[in-house]
């Protein structure tokens, strides 16, 4: 059989939200045949872990229910909540139906594994992610009133993102499970297109000042919202690892042993 916890990583692609992928109902939970198996004490880990990654990677696009990993191309996320009440921003705004597409055109930057810490690293970059989806928006960003109940559409152009997990192991069933204690993102980003449809009650010439001051001032909003997407993206990392960590033992993960 097959092990491999490289699975795991895939879920820092960032985007796993709390998706109803549902895998069959058996226990216990057994890894998927197809995953290439790397064994946590060999020399040649980080190179498995990428060489396993980019073998899984078709598949991971489509999704594998098994693992908890819903498509990922495109991702589709029932609802993203976002509330913001310091800096220059004030905000108030739900995402509904969101669509992600671009995810699949990734590349690799870093894959890290450090199993003696219990440490998992994985940086990606990707050229550009189109989200689309219904919103509803009330607030005030750098004094002046947001309000809109639309659809919108974003790119974000060239997207770093490192995501660091930490975790400790425990016992449950005879068997080393893992659970991940800390959580770490961070992103940078070169350029964001925003366009919301029918701000302010379908007033069409406040709505395109809106537009364009988004537009002009991405940057600054960016770093203002900098907080609250981190935390949205900790949050729906979390639930996917823990998911995955706790249906599947570390050992079937990142089996010990063959060197
Ligand atoms: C993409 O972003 C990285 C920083 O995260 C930067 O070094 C690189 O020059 C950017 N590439 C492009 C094409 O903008």
């Amino acid at each position: 059989m097959n092990r491999n916890w490289l699975t795991g990583l895939v879920v820092l692609l960032g985007v796993v939200m709390q998706m109803e992928a549902k895998p069959p109902a058996k226990k216990p939970a057994e890894l998927p045949s197809f995953l290439k198996v790397c064994y946590r004490d060999s020399p040649d880990l980080n190179t498995c872990a990428r060489e396993s990654y980019e073998a899984l990677r078709p598949r991971l696009m489509d999704g594998i229910p098994e693992l908890y990993i819903p498509s990922m191309e495109p991702l589709i996320v029932p609802q993203v909540k976002m509330d913001q009440d310091s800096g220059a921003i004030y905000l108030h705004s739900v995402y509904r139906n969101v669509k992600v597409t671009g995810i699949s055109k990734h590349t690799v930057n870093e894959l890290r594994l450090e199993p003696s810490k219990l440490k998992f690293i994985v940086s990606l970059t990707f050229p550009k992610l189109h989200m689309e989806s219904d919103y509803s928006i009330k607030g005030k960003i750098m004094m002046m009133p947001l309000l809109g109940d639309g659809h919108c559409k974003v790119d974000l152009v060239n997207i770093t993102m490192r995501t660091e997990l930490i975790g400790q192991e425990y016992k449950k069933n005879g068997a080393n499970y893992l659970k991940i204690n800390n959580v770490k993102v961070k992103y940078e980003l070169s350029d964001v297109h925003i366009h919301l449809d029918n701000l302010f009650n379908g007033d069409k010439a406040l709505g395109d000042r809106m537009n364009e001051f988004l537009n002009e001032n991405w940057k600054a909003l960016a770093e203002e919202v900098r907080p609250l997407m981190t935390k949205a993206l900790v949050d729906i990392l979390r639930a996917s690892v823990d998911k995955l960590f706790s249906s599947f033992s570390y050992d079937d993960l990142l089996p010990k042993g063959k060197n």
